[in-house]
């Protein structure tokens, strides 16, 4: 199968909703929210948050398979103020593609682009309790637990790589 991982461009809002909404419906416990809420989201939202994360320190990524977006993730600040502490969030691959390594391209995907253009010296991860491929994933790259919360009661666990 031919995949890439690409940056989301100005324009791709329609893109954005249409995987977001459909990871969203496949996973409403990870992601916190419901696939009713998020479809209530107008386009504008889906633009702003393009234009959000097009900073230097932050990107949208699509997953592009055979010329269909069927995964997404984001880097961004943990903190708006911190300019040191990086975050990876809404990260995804579509169910009839998942188990053939795109995660893990994904994520090793991020964390390289985050060392070429950032100066983040820890990046941050959240994970809902119970998700073992993501564990799995975020132990792999190194990362280590540094906390547990929750998110909607739903118990989650923040992850920590230090750069
Ligand atoms: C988590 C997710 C992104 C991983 O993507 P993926 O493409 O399935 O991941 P990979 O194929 O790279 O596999 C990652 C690891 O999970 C393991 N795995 C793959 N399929 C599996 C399965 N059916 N059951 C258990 N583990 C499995 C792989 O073996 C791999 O570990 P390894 O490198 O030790 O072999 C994907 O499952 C997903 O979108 N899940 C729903 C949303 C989600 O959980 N997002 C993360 C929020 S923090």
């Amino acid at each position: 199968m031919l995949g890439k991982i690409r940056q989301v461009k100005p324009g791709e809002a329609g893109l954005l909703r249409s995987i977001r909404l459909a990871l969203v419906k496949e996973n409403p416990r990870t992601f916190g929210i419901l696939y009713e809420t998020e479809r209530r989201k107008p386009l504008k939202y889906f633009e702003d948050d393009i234009k959000k994360f097009s900073g230097s320190d932050s990107a949208i990524f699509f997953l592009e398979i055979n010329g269909q977006i069927v995964g997404m993730a984001k880097v961004g600040r943990y903190d708006k103020k911190d300019l040191r502490t990086g975050y990876l969030s809404s990260m995804g691959v579509l169910k009839k593609y998942q188990g053939q390594g795109w995660g893990e391209k994904l994520l090793a995907f991020r964390l390289e682009w985050i060392r070429k253009n950032t100066k983040f010296k820890r990046v941050l991860m959240i994970i809902v309790d119970g998700n073992e491929r993501m564990t799995k994933l975020a132990h792999k790259h190194g990362f280590s637990m540094i906390s547990r919360g929750s998110f909607y009661r739903i118990p989650n666990t923040k992850f920590e790589l230090k750069l």
